[in-house]
């Protein structure tokens, strides 16, 4: 897949809640094909102390709108200037990045695991598979009820279940404790969001022999593997997360 170094146009800046906000962004060129897990690096002008790129998952395409969004969570000073953006603003991005989820067998029974931000690259996952004649199913994990974001969206792609740690909606706990982990007898698992939720759901496939992909969020420079600061042990040597990965099957990984 040829990488791009381009400015995108800022279409819409949506605001999700205090912290999250969704970008949407439209090329001049046919934006090129990508596929689920696929990262983008985002230069931020005009912020000091944000010189290296920032890197994002790409969250939904509308390949016939030639649009594409991301899920942003505000984290440091980065995150914050891109808030700011505004309809017509540009932004310049190298993409797209890394490899992207295995499709599964025909037949194989999918679920699909995220939690808080960490669901950015699920939504288009999900809708890749239902494109491809799976229906997942689609367990999401938030804090709060205050904290689920886009429900209608991820259930027109599959079937979506939901637990908060506080039990405000859902199942009560966090994803490893929804009975629907359990219940169907999965032969795929694919997971993004917070490490520790991730190690909870490596162990939970390793023990019930299911295969299972996961989506690192190592920290990274450059992106394109010159820097070597995303390096992640793995049981064929250390491989950068930003080319190798960031997808890994979990039987490679020393976790
Ligand atoms: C492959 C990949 C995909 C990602 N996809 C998304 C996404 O879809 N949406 C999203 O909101 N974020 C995503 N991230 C994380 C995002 O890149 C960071 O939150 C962002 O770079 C922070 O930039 P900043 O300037 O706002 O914060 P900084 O000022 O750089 O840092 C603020 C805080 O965030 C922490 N931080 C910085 N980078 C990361 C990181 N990579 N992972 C975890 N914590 C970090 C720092 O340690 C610090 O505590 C992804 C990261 C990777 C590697
Ligand atoms: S970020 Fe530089 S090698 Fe991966």
């Amino acid at each position: 897949m040829t990488k791009r170094i381009e400015f995108l146009r800022i279409t819409e800046n949506k605001r999700i809640n205090k912290d999250l906000f969704t970008l949407e962004l439209s090329g001049s060129e046919r934006i090129p094909e990508m596929k689920p897990g696929q990262f983008v690096q985002a230069k931020i002008e005009g912020s000091p102390g944000t010189f290296l790129r920032r890197p994002f998952s790409v969250h939904d395409v509308n390949y016939p709108q030639n649009t594409f969004k991301l899920l942003i969570s505000i984290a440091g000073r980065g995150t914050e200037a891109l808030s700011r953006l505004v309809n017509g603003d540009l932004l310049n991005l190298i993409y797209p990045l890394g490899n992207f989820f295995t499709l599964p067998k025909k037949g194989q029974r999918i679920l699909l695991v995220g939690g808080g931000c960490g669901i950015a690259p699920l939504l288009f996952l999900a809708k890749y598979l239902k494109s491809n004649d799976f229906i997942p199913n689609i367990l999401l994990g938030f804090r709060n009820k205050e904290r689920i974001i886009e429900y209608d969206e991820y259930s027109e792609a599959g079937k979506v279940f939901l637990t908060t740690e506080d039990g405000s909606r859902g199942t009560k706990g966090i994803v490893t404790e929804h009975p629907v982990l359990s219940s169907e007898g999965y032969d795929v698992i694919y997971c993004c969001g917070p490490e520790s939720m991730m190690k909870a759901v490596v162990k939970y496939c390793r023990q019930n022999r299911i295969e299972c992909e996961v989506s690192l969020e190592n920290l990274m420079g450059c992106g394109i593997g010159a820097c070597l600061c995303c390096v992640v042990e793995t049981v064929k040597g250390n491989l950068c997360t930003c080319v190798d990965g960031p997808v890994f099957n979990i039987n490679d990984l020393k976790w």
